[in-house]
């Protein structure tokens, strides 16, 4: 895989049905800590705002000029929480690793006041566990729930 092909470009207002048909992917939803299905109206009003948010980052990952993945920092000081997923159609190519490792690299360019990259990945989630722990983040935290029937 060559790495000048893939690459990162800044969302722009026409990114908006592509980040909805993936924020609606099966896995995608599974692995969200907020499950639900997302309208279309919804998505809307979530785009709108989050496009704008000098607190977030939007990103699309280009294979080419092909758009295959997305992944997004949610800044909160000198934090910055990463959400991100790969297109269905080519998953378990290694783009989910790669995409963490561009996230780093575009960070230290683009916003150096970083110093904490965040990830929440849930335990049942193993392939976003190896893509974080492949680009040197530590496990620090792990949450236990019991679920009466
Ligand atoms: C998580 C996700 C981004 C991973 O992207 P990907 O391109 O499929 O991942 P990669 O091909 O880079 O694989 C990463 C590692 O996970 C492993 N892996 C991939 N799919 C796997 C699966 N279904 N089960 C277990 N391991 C898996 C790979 O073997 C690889 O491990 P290795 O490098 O140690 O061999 C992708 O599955 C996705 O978009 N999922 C839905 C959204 C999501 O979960 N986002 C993350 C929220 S925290």
């Amino acid at each position: 895989m060559s790495n000048d092909m893939l690459h990162l470009r800044k969302a722009t207002p026409f990114d908006i049905d592509i980040l909805f048909r993936w924020v609606n992917d099966k896995k995608v939803r599974q692995n969200a800590f907020d499950s639900h299905t997302i309208t279309y109206e919804e998505h809307v009003v979530w785009f709108d705002r989050m496009i704008n948010d000098t607190n977030q980052a939007q990103y699309i990952l280009m294979l080419s000029d092909k758009p295959i993945g997305q992944v997004r920092l949610t800044m909160k000081g000198t934090e910055a929480e990463i959400d991100y997923s790969i297109s269905k159609s080519v998953r378990g190519c290694g783009y989910g690793g790669e995409i963490v490792g561009l996230i780093k690299e575009k960070i230290q360019e683009e916003y150096p006041f970083i110093r904490k990259l965040i990830g929440r990945v849930k335990s049942s989630n193993i392939a976003s566990y190896r893509c974080f722990m492949k680009n040197n983040f530590e496990e620090t935290y792990r949450q236990f729930e019991y679920v009466y029937k």
